[in-house]
């Protein structure tokens, strides 16, 4: 069996009898291919930092919606031998892998914050945003697009409902960048006090900002939220920080590496983004094909509270599982001609496996596909005849993935 890093005490790291072990390199090769081989054979297979990967799509829904599963609370991080600091903190303190009462005491404060209605709302500033980041580089004729409009995007949107000041934008995202790391399968140790360091630089940048905000309290989203958590006494001075801090992580990296993607997939398939130009009603298809041909998380994680029957085998209790929305987005029983990036598809689920499922499923979901939207809309505006200069690589298969640069150009 493939080396295991370390184990938890609430779960077992299973010794995958007779189970093929996918691991990291052969992954980091060609993962839509090994997800496409082993799916047709095995409805799970092992992974080589440990945990069970599941590979199909109706499974995903099933044990993303709680069906002898629950969240991993602090198991990740054990897996990886952190078992306290920041990163531990994050974990055990956040929404994300919190269970039952727990995990509705934390998410049920920002759920009114974050619907669909509310997000609506904010379309035109996030418009007048995407627009105002074009305007900024549209005379000089080409742009590194990542950096300069990928990443500046979700960071802005996420600072003004926070009300972070503009100026902090490149410290907190690179804090981001490292901590999201640490979501991934593949952490190698030797990463690890890196990450960490980069979590508690967020912690205490969080815990700044929200002292500033009970000393000065301002009319915003954040001073609302610590009025009413202070007032309710429900959430613990650390959980009250680290949802903020989970709230900065959600909404920064995940869209920018699908902003980037949605429009690299467009300009590779030429036809559909003079499509998006021509007619602007086909981009909330256009986004919702790009998170599934290239999700920017590839998987979700939970543990298995029994033994679960999948697609002939058993799964055991008890074990860390990887829930692959990566290799779901490409299931042929669930899409016609899954490889194929159509963004007029009709089979396109309701929900999008890209952003989970059941109890936890993104609360950032509705800002995100607005943030999509909007600036797809405006970069098909204004730039309709782009060229791609040099196409984003996008590298990862658990977690959260990660882009390189992204040239473009066009006649001002
Ligand atoms: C394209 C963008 C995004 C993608 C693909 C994405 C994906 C995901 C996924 C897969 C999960 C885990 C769901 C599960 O375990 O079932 C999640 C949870 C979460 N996301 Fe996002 N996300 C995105 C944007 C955002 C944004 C913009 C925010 C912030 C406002 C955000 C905040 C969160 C939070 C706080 C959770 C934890 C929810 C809970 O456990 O109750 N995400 N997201």
């Amino acid at each position: 069996m493939a080396e295991v890093i370390g184990t938890s005490d609430r779960v077992a790291l299973g010794a995958f009898d007779g189970l093929p072990v996918l691991n990291v390199a052969d992954l980091d090769a060609d993962p839509h291919g090994m997800f496409r081989r082993y799916r047709a054979a095995y409805p799970f297979v092992g992974h080589q930092a440990g945990g069970y990967l599941i590979l199909r799509h109706a499974d995903i829904e099933r044990l993303g919606n709680g069906s002898g599963t629950a969240a991993s609370e602090t198991a990740h991080p054990e897996m990886f031998g952190v078992t306290e600091g920041a990163l531990f903190d994050l974990f055990e303190q956040g929404m994300l892998t919190a269970n039952g009462a727990v995990h509705r005491r934390r998410r049920s404060p920002f759920s009114r914050s974050f619907a669909a209605r509310t997000m609506a709302d904010l379309r035109p500033q996030i418009r007048r945003s995407a627009e105002e980041l074009i305007e900024s580089w549209y005379a000089d004729g080409r742009v590194e697009f990542v950096d300069q409009f990928a990443a500046q995007l979700p960071a802005r949107v996420i600072g003004n409902l926070l009300g972070l000041p503009r100026a902090d934008i490149p410290s907190f995202t690179n804090l981001v960048y490292s901590v999201t790391r640490f979501f991934s399968s593949s952490i190698v140790p030797d990463e690890i006090p890196e990450l960490e360091a980069a979590c508690r630089g967020l912690r205490d940048y969080v815990e700044k900002t929200l002292d500033d905000r009970r000393s000065a309290p301002r009319d915003d989203f954040l001073s609302d939220f610590l009025g009413k958590a202070d007032a309710a006494g429900e959430l613990s001075p650390l959980e009250i920080v680290f949802q903020i801090v989970q709230l900065i992580i959600g909404g920064t990296d995940t869209t920018r590496v699908a902003i980037v993607m949605q429009l690299a997939l467009l300009l590779q398939h030429r036809e559909q983004w003079d499509a998006v130009c021509r007619d602007p009603s086909l981009v909330p298809g256009a986004v919702a094909e790009a998170m599934r041909f290239e999700p920017s998380v590839a998987s979700f994680v939970r543990v298995t509270t029994e033994d679960i029957e999948l697609g002939g085998a058993v799964l055991p209790a008890r074990q860390f599982i990887i829930l692959s929305t990566m290799s779901a987005a490409r299931d042929g029983d669930a899409y016609d001609r899954p490889d194929v990036f159509d963004i007029r598809r009709t089979d396109q689920p309701r929900l999008l496996p890209a952003f989970g499922a059941g109890a936890h499923r993104c609360i950032g979901e509705a800002l995100a596909r607005v943030e999509l939207e909007e600036s797809l809309a405006a970069l098909a505006a204004r730039l309709p005849h782009l060229r791609l200069d040099e196409a984003p690589v996008i590298k990862g298969h658990s977690g959260i993935r990660r882009v390189d640069s992204m040239r473009i150009s066009w006649q001002p």
